[in-house]
């Protein structure tokens, strides 16, 4: 148990998931939490978890309004069906040219709520420039209502290598002093942590981190295990 509010959101990646979300449906009780699944799967996810307490968000969507562009979808397709909730800026989807200021500039007329990823990789870690580089990624931001942030350090992803409780509060330092100077509801933007986070390592992190939630990619994979998060950071 923690003594603060406390968000978890799954990030189900590029993974056949209909089984797991078949699963996810069969084994939670009351538990609150947001799952981003593959756009194939958002509406189907939606009427497996119709009668729980789990959200489903999209996890990227097109720099672009609606026309002739084969393959992607728009802020006005999530909004079509149903969907609230769209993460911008993972370093994966940065890692193949998507360009979030376009993305974010889309979702905002939508007025979808926004999920924006920062985070320093591992060469600007090395060298101490994790300020420089998420300061920069903050720039990109126009609107902070409806908005939460993820700080995951590129280096973090997927490794099994967690930033440490001081450099995770030294990064959320930087983050909301960011926000102080962009906007007057800068308390109001929640900040999560993400980066390897699993069922041994986030009771630990929840309490000794200032964040206020988590974005889980391998753990949500499992669905015991994701409880198990979910359940030890209420
Ligand atoms: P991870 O992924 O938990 O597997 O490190 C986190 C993410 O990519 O959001």
């Amino acid at each position: 148990m923690i003594s603060k509010p406390f968000k978890v959101i799954g990030n189900l990646k590029m993974h056949a998931v209909g089984g797991l979300l078949q699963q996810y449906a069969d084994q939670v009780g009351g538990q609150s939490f947001g799952l981003l699944v593959p756009a194939p799967y958002l509406t189907l996810a939606q009427s497996l978890f119709e009668n729980t307490s789990i959200w489903v968000g999209a996890q990227t969507l097109s720099s672009h309004g609606q026309g002739a562009r084969t393959g992607e979808f728009s802020a006005k397709i999530i909004c079509d069906v149903g969907i609230e909730t769209v993460l911008i800026g993972h370093s994966e989807v940065r890692a193949r040219g998507e360009y979030a200021p376009e993305q974010i500039k889309q979702a905002n007329n939508e007025r979808l709520n926004i999920i924006y990823c920062v985070g320093e990789s591992a060469e600007a870690y090395e060298y101490d420039q994790m300020e420089r580089f998420l300061t920069q990624q903050l720039n990109d931001l126009s609107e902070f209502d409806r908005l939460t942030i993820a700080y995951e350090p590129v280096w973090a992803i997927g490794s099994g290598q967690v930033a440490t409780i001081d450099h995770i509060n030294k990064a959320i330092a930087v983050i909301r002093s960011v926000l102080r100077e962009k906007t007057s509801n800068f308390d109001e933007v929640k900040l999560l942590y993400g980066g390897s986070v699993n069922n041994k390592n986030c009771l630990e992190i929840a309490h000794e981190a200032n964040v206020n939630g988590f974005l889980i990619g391998g753990a949500a994979l499992d669905v015991e295990k994701m409880l198990e998060v979910v359940n030890l950071c209420r």
